[in-house]
């Protein structure tokens, strides 16, 4: 039943006007509503958005709790959440419709191809929300060098990275790899967002945040920009 249920919103998302899918890893090709193929790299505004408004990516987005939140909070900016999950996509763009946010798009791939599906200076904030720690891992980490080096493809001079996660060994294992860095500067470390008062913007609550809230689990957020 599950997995009937899963596929009967597979099939539904392909309807969706704000979802945008990579079926092939192999072949940077998007598939949007209807089946149909689009070339977004370098032309999210100008093809889906239809403003010149900045850009904004929720990478691990899950149900894309931070885009629909940010998207309420900034409704002159345009969010873009990015997982590989279908079924936790189908309930963040369902969600997006209902409310009527056209602020807000998904974009179904996985995080190594990200870079394939920007233009260069596209992005100019990268919000990494709750990511699997991979601490089994490294190269599965969104903070890796690797990764880093993708997102510096395609992100905008000053433009701001932040990760918010409850893991304590991904939260050590990134700001070592900011440290090695010379094209880094981390402009806020915060091993305990909640011992102090937060902004609207970190006041926003994930699925897996509120689980790790539940269980009495800090929350650490870093900050950071290329230089
Ligand atoms: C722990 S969940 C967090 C989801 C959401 N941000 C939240 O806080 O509720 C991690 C998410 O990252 C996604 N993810 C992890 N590695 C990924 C990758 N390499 N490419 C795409 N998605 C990835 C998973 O599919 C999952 O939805």
């Amino acid at each position: 039943m599950a997995r009937l249920n899963k596929l009967m919103k597979f099939a539904e998302m392909r309807s969706f006007s704000n979802v945008f899918q990579n079926f092939d890893p192999r072949e940077p090709k998007l598939i949007g509503a209807n089946n149909r193929e689009i070339d977004l790299k370098g032309n999210w505004n100008k093809l889906h958005f239809h403003n010149n408004n900045p850009i904004v990516l929720e990478l691990a987005c899950g149900r894309g709790e931070y885009s629909l939140g940010l998207a309420k909070l900034y409704p002159g900016k345009n969010f873009i959440g990015v997982d590989i999950k279908g079924a936790r996509i189908w309930r963040g763009a369902t969600n997006a419709k209902e409310e009527n946010l056209h602020n807000v798009a998904f974009l179904r791939t996985r995080i190594e191809q990200v870079d394939l599906f920007f233009g260069p200076e596209e992005v100019s904030e990268i919000w990494i929300t709750f990511p699997d720690p991979f601490l089994g891992k490294e190269s599965r980490r969104l903070t890796t060098n690797k990764f880093l080096d993708k997102y510096k493809q395609f992100v905008s001079k000053g433009a701001l990275l932040q990760l918010k996660t409850d893991s304590i060994d991904l939260y050590e294992y990134t700001r070592e790899v900011l440290a090695s860095r010379k094209d880094v500067q981390i402009l806020v470390d915060n091993a305990d967002i909640y011992k102090g008062e937060v902004n609207e913007q970190l006041a926003i609550k994930t699925y897996y945040e509120r689980k790790h809230l539940a269980e009495g689990k800090k929350i650490t957020y870093i900050q950071f920009v290329f230089i």
